[in-house]
């Protein structure tokens, strides 16, 4: 069953935000508003306000805010949707067990759905015998083909085919990476692997050879408008319940290494599937889980791979946990040859970042030769950086001038010295087109903000704003004049659902959502910030005019350039006023 938006408003309409949050905590009417303790953050006094008028909450102290659905969502740590579910079935709305979706995409969903489910029926066909003595040698029992939907693609039917009979549209599967553009299929004779999108929707497959010499291993779907490979991570959907009850998340290379440790009762594991972990990976599971654990494959890719990872949490004040596994061996192989409670002893010891990254500067070094413990020190104090224990510090500074019969006093000096270092080179780069950046962030949000609680802003905005540099601060402006001009209004309880599906646009939403904004010289304000935001291409492009200008010496080119710099002026001068 799709649900659209429409109905996902009509069931937040049913339930009244006070009577639904009044189940969960005690609140008490102040004024207008109603207030009740925080249950998102340790509080010891009634924080947070829930608004009959607008519908949403606020926590003045932790910044927590949303609609009524976000409020069940987090209470119950289970997801956008099912909250939808849950509250339309206590109004008379049975949403089924069906996944619900944006219109966008449903469709997209119902025919990964339908894949999945055919791909599950070969592998239970005679035809599928061979795959599954192939699983079976593998030790993948069959509780586990069925929790992660594994398949089986058929040599002989073609699936294309039977879903072009079936009524859906030839282009729809090339683009979805089902079918090849000449109307074969993509995936013939493999053992499928579905992959899920975050909230758990198959959008694509990797597909392992199991009978056959191919070189390569696993086909992948390509990359399409539901898959986008560095937002997802395999086995997200089902870990992260178990992650918000704090437990720590172990990150895999591969997805047959999660499905082992599954196997065996290890359900916090993810995996990355062989590309490297993105900036946008680390910070979904630093939301998610207190303590991060790289369990990489032991050969020496899945040692660069640490390294690459522990710099990529380095950028986010992440220090991850990691287990080296011996023999090269991965997650997988380790299980199968020294059982589950060797691997669960190996991840409840593992080694800090800075344990790991010593033992690493160790390597290919004489450590009885004066300039190699030289230069041992050097490379653990730069590490030693990212530790923000100072316990933790002062021990391995001690620990070091043990070993090496250093001066403890030096190393000291010398570690302090490379932190004050290290500060100022954050300020140098800091530079001006850094804080410029800063400040056109900082009006745009605050215009945002204003767009929220006042239409005429958003109007001005859409007839004025030229680009936000800011890509979510851009697309969520986007949606914001989208949304309105579609429903005639900017209901924010509303809104909060439209683009629940959207993480980075829905914290975004949230913070303007805590924003105060002041009604005073509204408009002064809000002229300011556009004329703030306006000059950062204008000026910049005006600046690499000039640059041109300066280094060309043909009068004709000069002068074209001169005729470009005019117009961009023309437009700068119209939006002044
Ligand atoms: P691995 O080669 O470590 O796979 O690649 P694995 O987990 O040990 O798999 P088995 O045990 O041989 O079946 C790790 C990840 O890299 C991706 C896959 O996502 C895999 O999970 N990969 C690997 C590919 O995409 N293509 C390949 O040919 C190989
Ligand atoms: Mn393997």
């Amino acid at each position: 069953m799709n649900i659209t938006n429409e109905m996902i408003n009509e069931i937040r309409n049913k339930n009244d935000i006070v009577d639904v949050i009044s189940k969960y905590i005690p609140l008490t009417q102040r004024g207008k508003n109603y207030f009740g303790v925080c249950p998102f953050h340790d509080d010891h006094s009634p924080s947070m306000s829930v608004s009959r008028e607008k519908q949403i909450f606020t926590c003045f102290s932790c910044g927590a805010t949303g609609n009524v659905f976000t409020f069940v969502a987090n209470y119950e740590h289970i997801g956008f949707y099912d909250a939808v579910r849950l509250l339309g079935s206590r109004v008379g709305y049975d949403l089924g067990s069906a996944k619900i979706t944006k219109n966008k995409n449903a469709k997209y969903y119902e025919i990964y759905d339908l894949v999945t489910k055919l791909y599950q029926n070969s592998l239970s066909t005679a035809q599928g015998k061979n795959a599954l003595e192939y699983l079976d040698d593998r030790q993948i029992d069959k509780k586990t083909i069925k929790k992660f939907k594994i398949g089986l693609s058929s040599s002989k039917i073609s699936i294309t085919d039977y879903l072009v009979e079936k009524g859906y549209d030839l282009k729809t599967l090339i683009d979805l990476g089902i079918t090849n553009d000449n109307g074969s299929d993509v995936f013939v004779n493999r053992i499928m692997f579905p992959l899920y999108d975050l909230e758990g929707n198959v959008v694509a497959f990797s597909g392992r050879i199991y009978n056959t010499k191919d070189p390569s291993k696993y086909v992948n779907t390509k990359e399409t408008a539901i898959f986008k490979k560095g937002t997802i991570l395999y086995n997200y959907h089902n870990a992260k319940e178990l992650l918000k009850k704090n437990e720590s998340v172990i990150v895999m290379e591969g997805f047959m290494d999660v499905i082992r440790a599954d196997s065996v009762g290890i359900t916090n594991c993810i995996a990355t599937m062989g590309t490297a972990l993105t900036k946008q990976n680390a910070n979904l599971l630093k939301k998610m889980a207190n303590n991060i654990i790289l369990c990489f494959d032991g050969d020496k890719a899945g040692l660069e791979a640490t390294i690459k990872a522990i710099e990529i949490f380095k950028e986010l004040d992440v220090s991850p946990k990691i287990v080296r596994l011996p023999e090269d061996l991965d997650p997988d192989e380790y299980i199968l040859k020294y059982g589950k409670e060797k691997f669960k002893y190996e991840i409840d010891n593992p080694e800090s970042s800075i344990e790991f990254l010593m033992d690493l500067h160790k390597q290919n070094k004489n450590l009885s030769d004066i300039g190699d413990i030289s230069k041992y020190i050097n490379e653990s104090l730069v590490d030693l950086l990212i530790v923000e224990d100072e316990v933790l510090v002062n021990l391995t500074l001690r620990k070091m001038s043990d070993e090496y019969k250093v001066d403890y006093d030096v190393l000291k000096k010398k570690y302090e010295d490379l932190k004050n270092k290290n500060k100022k080179e954050v300020t140098v780069t800091n530079s001006s087109e850094k804080k410029k950046l800063s400040q056109i962030d900082i009006a745009s949000k605050e215009l945002l903000a204003y767009m929220l609680n006042d239409e005429n802003v958003l109007q001005d905005v859409e007839e004025s704003v030229t680009f936000f540099p800011n890509d979510t601060i851009r697309l969520l402006a986007n949606e914001m004049i989208y949304y309105y001009h579609k429903y005639g209004n900017l209901n924010v309880a509303d809104f909060i659902s439209y683009i629940a599906s959207n993480e980075d646009e829905l914290n975004l939403l949230n913070e303007l959502m805590t924003m105060k904004v002041n009604n005073e010289n509204k408009e002064e304000a809000v002229n300011d910030y556009i004329k703030v935001i306006n000059s950062y291409p204008i000026k910049r492009k005006m600046n690499e005019i000039n640059k041109e200008i300066m280094n060309e010496t043909d009068p004709i080119k000069q002068a074209n350039i001169l005729k470009e710099s005019m117009a961009l002026r023309g437009v700068n001068n119209d939006r002044r006023d």
